[in-house]
This record gives structure tokens, C-alpha cells and sequence, in this order.
């Protein structure tokens, strides 16, 4: 995730600015960039790669002068990973330079009009509309010029930006990304992070959602969106450096888990215009969509798991038949596919080899791929025909959490917009369904708000030897994952099984006082999800419900309950992992396991 730090007062600038930069380092970037006002002019350097590379290129930033800049690291969304794409962007008069986190959405309209009166773009960031627009609104006010730019955008912002006209002012904005500032004595600062502060400061102002603010050495000006003044109260931080970084979390996987209804908002609202769902941002021809005779969906893990609850979904609206593979199999399996196939390949980090393999097998056999993808730059991405792109943000702890969860929800979107696409479902079913999605981050929210009990859950059945997983349709998609969270962090064994399966064979592992986790959210299978109950609880079995409002009716069977909120039956998977998420989480915590770093398991497996 981008990192962004602002400082002003009468040290040496670069050199805070860089040591902030390195305090965000463990977010994930691929290039940083630092603008200095120097002799009132900007100095501007920027390197692709890691921190040491900009260190090298300003010798720790002692060959850069001045008491006020801006600096940023990058995690690539649009555009490669490179030097041109790393921010600070200037204005083509170098007047301004701005840094950015977040998303500006109607960026391509905003570009076209910005071209049309004879801006130069000098990168392929939705960022560099902003500093263009700062410089076409500008008329000797850089308020207003800043007013009149946030005003124009639309999606997601954290924005630092500084104009030599003002060599003693910087300006802050934010609006749906997160964004502080840190009072000092005599300087002050803004980041995207506490992190990049605690050592020079513990005072901090929390700016609201759409608030910007004027900052000097000495004084700190905050705005309403309208240009009110507004009073926002200075907090003091508690926490050191490390408690920092995982945002006061023990583990980057909590931090991650409780990022999960951001995260999905940014997978989301990009991607809707006007109450329609839109890749425009993929470039994905129509015509690829239209009158597709079959799809593939092959990955590994986590990402093969939201395949599976992608299946259901894509099948279910827009009727075309799905198969999903492992892509260990795949790879070796002559797959059968050819140019009517459209190859849908998921990766979170895009470097999965397995995924890799099975890519290339695909385009061998002449099929469009489609990958859904975290890591922009990554290998999928640029081996792929189409990207779509998760958004979200870097993870780190190596259980995939937010990966996973808004995968799927890529994957609600896409089959909305196949099933419409191949008229299978009206305009109305479509604006419906698409509204449906768009509630998932709060859902998804509601869904950690409801369940403060699962800590004590946790501590209950922390002994377990061995758990089952059970649920029908998308349940069952999400069982797999569930039971993949607790075993890869707890160590504890466990089993996802279709609920009508196990009386196959499986059931013969049942015995008393096992542990039986049955997912209950699909009220047209319920009946059938109760008698299963049933046969698991007559061999002794204890079963812990994971239940919305409406199969409140299985309580009776059940020894522990977990709530999920009720939302659309078939996009509800990205909702109800989260509380299995937690639930493995503190399983482990209880268990005293390595929960950000499980043995024997590696982030990117790139090896097959
Ligand atoms: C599990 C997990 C893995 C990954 C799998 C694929 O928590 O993270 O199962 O999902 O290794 O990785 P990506 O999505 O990077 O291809």
C-alpha cells in the first residue's frame, strides 16, 4: 500500500522525510520519490525499486536542500512499477508536486479533458490528473486551486502537495484513505500512517473524510470540503514503532482481517458507474464476454477457493458452465479449451508458478486469459490478455485474508455483469444485484461488529485435534476456506466437506466431542443442512452454527453460534469467511503459534 509523508519546519527536510518513508517500508511498495522546495523551486527525485535506491541517487538526501517537501512510496496500481509512475508528479511548469493514495476513478475522463487544453502526462497514473488540475484552477490562491481540484475528483484520496509559490505552506487532503497530521514544535508533518511519525512526534490530528488542511511550521489550519474552518482535537499516541505498523494489531493478519471492508470498497466502487458495473479500467472487449461458451477458472489455494465460490455464482446468473482446477492439475491434465474458453486465472500476488504454468498452457491452447490479480507488475499481469485488478493493497502476513475476500468479490461483479451481458438477466435484476454488491463492505463490517465472542469460542475449542467444515452451495465454498485458515495458522487438522458428502465415508471420523463447524446461510438448503446437522450430532458430534437472522431456526442444533448479517444469498461468501478468519486467528493465538509467519508455508510460492 502507498505510504505518504509530508514535513515542514526549519530541519533538514529530506532527510525526515526519507527516514519516514523507511518506517512504511513494511506496507509494500515498488518505487518512492521525495519533491523538496529549495530557493523556491521544486527539487524532485524519484528511484523504482527499494528505499536504498533513492538513498543512493541523494546520498541519504543530504544532496537534496530545503525545510519543506513531500515523499511517498508506491504500490503500483496504475501503471507499471517504475520510475515515471513513482510520485511526487509535478505540473508541467514544475509549479506543483503532489503525492497520492487511493484511487481517482473518473481519472480518464478528467485526463481527457486535461489533454484536450494541452496538459502533458508524463506517467500512466490516475494521480497526475491532480496536479494538472492544480494548476489549471490556479490563480495565485492554492486553496482554491486545491478546493476547486478536490472537488473534481471521485474515488479515494490521501493527498500531500506543495507549490513553490508557498515555500513555507503544504497542503494535506483526504477523503475514504487514511491520513494524519503530527504536530511538532516549530514543524509539522502528515502521513498516511502513524508509523512514519511516532519517532518525531507522538501528537496527532485524525482529519475527518473530505477535511483538508493548511500547514506551516507554526500553525495548522483545517477545512471542511466547503472551505469552513473546522476544529479537529489533537490525539496523543500510545503505541511504539512496532504496534505501529500493524496499526496497534498484535498481527498483520488482525490488521488485514479488519481491513477486509475497505479493502472490498476499493475492489467495488471503481468498478460501478452509475449503478452499472463497468471494466472499463481492464480493457476487456465486450465482445470477449459476449456469447462465451465456457469458462475455466484455475488456481491455487486460497485464490482456487474463491474460484470454487465463483463457480456457483457465474453458474447461477449467468448460466454458463464453469469448471474450476487446481493448476497443479491443470497443467498436466491436456486441458480441453480452446478460442471459445475463457480462461480465468486468480492470483494474489501474481507469481504463484503453478498458476503461471497452467496461464501459459491456456494461451498455448489458443483461450483469451482473464486474470484477477493483487500485484500489479507481477508476472500474471503481464502474461495475461486482461487484468483485473483486486485492489487490495499489499498483505503480509501470509495467510491470505483480504486477498481472498476481495477476489470473490471480483468474481460477484463479474457474474453480474456476464449474466447481463449474455442476457440472462434484465437491467432491473442487474442495478438490483449490483446495488446488493455494493453493500458487502458494511456487511462485511457487521460481520466483525457482531461476533465479539469469538475469543471465547476460540478458547473453547482451542484443544481441538481435528474439525470439520460443512455447508451446501456457496457455504461449501467458503467451508474450504475456512478450514484452510485454521489449519495453515493453528496447525489443528480440519476438513471442509460438502455437508451431503460426508455420509459417503467421512462420517466415520466423527466420534463424540468432535468439533463440527456448519455453515447455515443458504435458507433455500437449510432443511437439507439440518438434517446433516442431525446425523453429525447423533454420533456425538458438538456443532458450532455460522448463522444469519434468517436460519435462526437451526439454533436448537447447535452447542456455539457465529452471525453473519444477512445480505444476497449468493454473494454472501465474502462476508462469512471473515468470522472464520477470526476464528482461526485466535484459535491460534491460543495455541501460541507464529500466526504471521505459519512454518512450512512461504508468501509467493514460486516454485512448483
Ligand atoms: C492461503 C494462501 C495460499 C495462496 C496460494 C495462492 O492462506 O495464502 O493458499 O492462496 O498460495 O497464492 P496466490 O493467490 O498468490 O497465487
Amino acid at each position: 500500500m502507498c505510504g505518504i509523508v509530508g514535513y515542514v519546519g526549519n530541519e533538514h527536510a529530506a532527510s525526515i522525510l526519507i527516514e519516514g518513508l523507511k518506517k512504511l517500508e513494511y506496507r509494500g511498495y515498488d518505487s518512492a520519490g521525495i519533491a523538496v522546495i529549495n530557493n523556491k523551486e521544486i527539487n524532485m527525485i524519484k528511484a523504482s525499486g527499494k528505499i536504498k535506491n533513492l538513498c543512493e541517487k541523494t546520498d541519504d538526501g543530504k544532496s537534496i536542500s530545503g525545510t519543506i517537501g513531500i515523499a511517498h512510496t508506491r504500490w503500483a496500481t496504475h501503471g507499471a512499477p517504475n520510475d515515471a509512475n513513482a510520485h511526487p508528479h509535478v505540473s508541467n511548469n514544475k509549479k506543483f508536486a503532489v503525492v497520492h493514495n487511493g484511487i481517482i476513478e473518473n481519472y480518464m475522463e478528467l485526463k481527457k479533458e486535461l489533454l484536450d487544453k494541452g496538459y502533458k502526462f508524463n506517467s500512466e497514473t490516475d494521480t497526475e490528473v491532480i496536479v494538472h488540475l492544480l494548476d489549471m484552477y490556479y490563480d495565485k490562491d492554492f486553496k482554491i486551486a486545491l478546493m476547486k481540484t478536490i472537488s473534481r475528483l471521485e474515488g479515494s484520496y490521501a493527498l500531500g502537495v506543495i507549490c513553490k509559490d508557498y515555500p513555507d505552506t503544504m497542503f494535506a487532503a483526504m477523503l475514504n484513505s487514511p491520513l494524519i497530521i503530527g504536530v511538532g514544535v516549530c514543524e509539522n508533518y502528515f502521513a498516511s500512517d502513524v508509523t512514519a511519525l511516532v519517532q518525531r512526534t507522538k501528537n496527532v490530528i485524525y482529519i475527518e473524510e473530505g477535511d483538508f488542511a493548511e500547514i506551516s511550521s507554526n500553525t495548522i489550519l483545517i477545512y471542511s470540503n466547503t472551505g469552513e474552518p473546522v476544529t479537529r482535537e489533537k490525539t496523543r499516541i500510545v503505541w511504539d514503532v512496532e504496534a505501529a505498523e500493524k496499526g496497534g494489531y498484535e498481527h498483520f493478519m488482525l490488521k488485514e482481517i479488519m481491513e477486509q471492508p475497505r479493502a472490498i470498497k476499493s475492489a467495488i466502487e471503481p468498478r460501478i458507474k452509475k449503478g452499472c458495473i463497468s471494466f472499463e479500467d481492464s480493457n476487456i472487449p465486450t465482445d470477449l464476454l459476449e456469447g462465451i461458451s465456457r469458462i475455466s477458472i484455475t488456481a491455487c489455494g486460497s485464490a482456487y477457493h474463491a474460484a470454487c465460490a465463483g463457480k456457483y455464482m457465474i453458474e447461477e446468473l449467468a448460466r454458463i458452465p464453469v469448471d474450476v482446477d487446481l493448476a497443479s492439475e491443470f497443467r498436466y491434465r491436456r486441458p480441453i479449451i480452446d478460442k471459445s474458453t475463457l480462461v480465468i486465472v486468480i492470483s494474489q500476488s501474481g507469481e504463484t508458478a503453478d498458476t503461471i504454468a497452467a496461464l501459459k498452457e491456456a494461451k498455448e491452447n489458443g483461450a483469451s486469459v482473464l486474470a484477477i490479480v493483487n500485484v500489479v507488475g507481477s508476472a500474471i499481469s503481464k502474461l495475461a490478455d486482461y487484468v483485473i485488478y483486486t485492489w487490495a493493497g499489499p498483505e503480509i502476513a501470509v495467510a491470505t485474508t483480504k486477498g481472498y475476500t476481495t477476489q470473490v468479490t471480483v468474481l460477484c461483479l463479474l457474474s453480474v455483469y456476464l449474466a447481463e451481458k449474455n442476457k440472462k438477466i434484465d437491467a432491473e435484476t442487474a442495478l438490483r444485484l449490483t446495488s446488493e454488491i455494493q453493500k458487502i463492505p458494511q456487511l462485511a463490517q457487521r460481520a466483525i461488529d457482531l461476533n465479539p465472542q469469538i475469543p471465547y469460542l476460540a478458547k473453547k475449542y482451542h484443544n481441538e485435534r481435528s474439525m470439520f467444515f460443512i455447508g451446501r452451495n456457496t457455504d461449501y465454498a467458503v467451508c474450504l476456506e475456512g478450514s484452510l485458515k485454521l489449519k495453515e495458522i493453528s496447525y489443528i487438522h480440519s476438513e471442509a466437506y460438502a455437508a451431503g458428502e460426508l455420509k459417503h465415508g467421512t462420517i466415520a471420523l466423527i466420534d463424540n466431542d468432535r468439533l463440527v463447524v456448519a455453515l447455515a446461510c443458504n435458507d433455500r438448503l437449510l432443511d437439507k443442512l439440518i438434517s446433516n446437522i442431525r446425523e453429525v450430532k447423533a454420533r456425538g458430534a458438538k456443532v458450532l452454527g455460522v448463522i444469519t437472522e434468517r436460519s435462526t431456526k437451526i439454533i436448537p442444533e447447535t452447542d456455539d453460534i457465529i452471525y453473519i448479517p444477512v445480505g444476497e444469498t449468493l454473494f454472501n461468501a465474502v462476508v462469512q469467511v471473515i468470522p472464520l478468519q477470526m476464528f482461526a486467528y485466535y484459535v491460534a493465538l491460543h495455541n501460541g503459534c507464529d500466526i504471521d509467519k505459519p512454518k512450512n508455508l512461504a508468501k509467493s510460492v514460486t516454485v512448483e
